[in-house]
């Protein structure tokens, strides 16, 4: 599989708006996201193109695109960003058919480096939604250690929910 992953351009986050514009109720439920607290898709851009000039040290959304042969396939985000700290990540194959064939686990791998080393990470966290067992087993593949499972509301798009948390922590 020739795969790469690098970090997205802002002309690139088109494909971040329009999975989410197209997603059905029923896959946003099963990702945990409450469809009335997505942002419209002009705001969204807006938001993004503010990011987008900020430095790494005040990022609060880092975003890196998941290219099978060069054509996009995924991605993914991280958020809750402290620099030299922490941050929270998420983890997306855009194109259903790809999933179930290993892309997520190494793409997960390579974007959690990125994350390390551009924001100096000690610990990165991810938590799906309890019941998102191929998120889960992706991340356990990855390398993340499990850490617990408890209700949250775990970010703004977001209904209370249980989650279970992961973390990457090197010093562990
Ligand atoms: C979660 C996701 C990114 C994983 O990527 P992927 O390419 O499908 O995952 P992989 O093929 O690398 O599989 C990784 C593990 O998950 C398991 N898995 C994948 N799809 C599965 C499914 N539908 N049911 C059960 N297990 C599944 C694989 O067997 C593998 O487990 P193993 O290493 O123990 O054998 C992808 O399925 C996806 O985009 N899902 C929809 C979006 C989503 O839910 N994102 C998480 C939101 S927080």
């Amino acid at each position: 599989m020739n795969l790469a992953v690098r970090e997205m351009t802002l002309a690139e986050t088109r494909l971040v708006i329009d999975y989410f514009a197209g997603a059905t109720p029923e896959y946003l439920d099963m990702m945990g996201v409450d469809p009335t607290k997505l942002m419209p898709p002009d705001q969204w851009r807006a938001r993004l193109e503010t990011e987008f000039t900020l430095p790494d040290e005040k990022r609060q959304l880092f975003i890196v695109i998941w290219l099978l042969d060069n054509r996009p396939v995924g991605y993914s985000s991280c958020d809750k960003i402290t620099f030299g700290e922490r941050a929270n990540m998420h983890l997306h194959v855009t194109v259903p058919e790809l999933r179930g064939k290993g892309i997520g686990t190494e793409c997960v791998r390579r974007s959690a480096e990125i994350y390390f080393r551009r924001f100096r990470l000690k610990q990165l966290f991810c938590q799906p939604h309890a019941l998102n067992v191929p998120a889960h087993r992706t991340l356990q593949a990855a390398g993340f250690k499990y850490v617990k499972t408890y209700m949250t509301v775990p970010g703004p798009i977001n209904f209370h929910q249980p989650v279970t948390q992961w973390v990457i922590d090197p010093s562990q």
